[in-house]
């Protein structure tokens, strides 16, 4: 099958997405304030080797070099996130004009040069001082989370359109707050539980109040979505595979759409309740103008008597020895097309975008080329699903590749590279990747792809 832009028609917004803790560096410069990553990085044997974002690839400094490659390379649309330490360094109170002019500089440099701006409020970076407080654990989250929004919104709302409340609610409550294994390292069913009511509240809440300060604004939010299948076609392991389903796709949108939790299926739901207050049921749901998809493969779940709360465990994809990133993600590009379909079957969904999906593969600078024919693949065969759906009905708007540049890949420091441009973390070199060149020519407009 040929396909080209154009078969996803005039409205469709393509884009790439970045995150503030993953690129920027100068955790300290101008008075910004810590966030829980600064804090986690210095914790010994938390991230690979030790390593973290003081510098990362210093988009701090780099934004107009960085916002120019967007520009060259045809994307229309760049995602970047606000560090909220940066803008309030303690959280709450005390706002940071240079933090807040920072902001103002990447917004109107990416304006100037024809790139519209999405920008996601909150990729995983708390202030450090909140934490001291509890973090999302503490419902005052809430109270914290929304002054920081309306004061994005007074600053930023007269030139940016497009907002993001949340970047995968499932992820930072359940590495962060369950598994310990991202910031801030807190661990146990308490924590997680409180910690996904309090977020679940702020993606509503949050989208409430922007519509309310700024109702010409398109008000999203993101969600971690696999497609989980069970490992073998039997009774066990299908129950294993829906609990896994419930708690990695399902608990964050059901209660948006005004389904509540989906403690049916999984019953340790159930003791949220502990973490409720009258009136909240109607305070989760909010009518989204789009919810966020973020995919990147698909998982095979077996029953396991060991593992508490969902007996559930997944097969990873070197056990299974299929073709896989860096990640140790699967490849298997039809997983994109099942949660498009999953997601749209929901009724009253709004529009949906794939807000991240992309690869790490190793790269090798090569006389100054990186030819990272995996990645196109990855990117060309998951955009070919994302039409299928597309052409089937489903009503999916837009399309953000993950990442642009080689950046700090969370506990794995910088061996995963998930950029279409590459940085040699040294020297901050920028050199475009194989994959970037494809995505630039993609996006010009007449250019066919198999
Ligand atoms: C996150 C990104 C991350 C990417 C690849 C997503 O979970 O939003 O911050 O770098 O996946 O792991």
């Amino acid at each position: 099958m040929q396909f080209s832009r154009a078969d996803f028609g005039n409205e469709f917004h393509w884009g790439v997405s970045t995150a503030a803790y993953q690129v920027e560096g100068a955790h300290l410069a101008d008075g910004k304030g810590l966030s829980i990553w600064d804090n986690f990085v210095q914790k010994p044997g938390k991230i690979y080797q030790q390593q973290h974002a003081n510098t990362a690839c210093d988009f701090y400094n780099r934004y107009k070099e960085d916002t120019l490659l967007i520009k060259e390379l045809n994307i229309p649309n760049h995602r970047f996130s606000i560090s909220w330490s940066r803008i309030i360094p303690e959280g709450t109170g005390r706002v940071s004009r240079k933090g807040i002019d920072f902001y103002n500089r990447l917004i109107d440099y990416t304006l100037a040069c024809g790139v519209e701006p999405w920008i996601t409020l909150y990729h995983w970076d708390l202030p450090q001082a909140l934490q001291d407080e509890g973090g999302w654990t503490n419902r005052r989250v809430v109270e914290w989370f929304l002054n920081y929004v309306s004061i994005c919104i007074q600053n930023f709302g007269d030139r940016v359109k497009h907002w993001i409340i949340l970047n995968e609610p499932m992820v930072f409550t359940g590495a962060g707050y369950f598994l310990g294994v991202h910031a801030p390292g807190k661990k146990g069913l308490r924590n997680f539980l409180a910690a996904v009511h309090h977020a679940a509240l702020c993606q509503a809440e949050g989208g409430r109040l922007i519509r309310q300060l700024l109702p010409g604004a398109t008000i999203g939010t993101t969600i971690s979505c696999s497609h989980i299948e069970p490992y073998r076609k039997i009774d066990k392991d299908v129950l294993a595979a829906n609990k896994v389903d419930t708690l990695l796709n399902r608990l964050f949108i059901e209660p948006l759409l005004g389904m509540g939790y989906p403690v049916n299926d999984l019953p340790v739901l159930k003791r949220i309740d502990n973490f409720m207050k009258p009136g909240d049921d109607e305070r989760l749901a909010f009518d989204m103008d789009f919810i966020g998809i973020q995919n990147y493969t698909r998982e095979l779940v077996r029953h396991s008597y060991l593992t508490p709360f969902v007996q559930a465990k997944i097969i990873q994809a070197n056990k299974r020895k299929v073709k896989a990133t860096v990640m140790n993600w699967e490849v298997f590009p039809e997983a994109i097309y099942e949660v498009l379909k999953k997601y749209s079957a929901y009724p009253n969904i709004p529009k949906l975008i794939i807000t991240e999906n992309g690869a790490a593969f190793p790269d090798e600078v090569v006389d100054g080329n990186i030819a990272d024919g995996e990645r196109v693949q990855y990117l060309n065969d998951h955009i070919k699903q994302v039409l299928r759906a597309k052409n089937e009905g489903v009503n999916v708007g837009g399309y953000f590749v993950w990442t642009l540049l080689d950046n700090f890949e969370w506990a794995e420091g910088y061996y995963p590279t998930f950029g279409l441009v590459h940085v040699n973390h040294n020297t901050q070199e920028r050199i475009l990747k194989d994959s970037g060149l494809w995505y630039q020519a993609f996006l010009r407009r007449g250019h066919t792809l198999k």
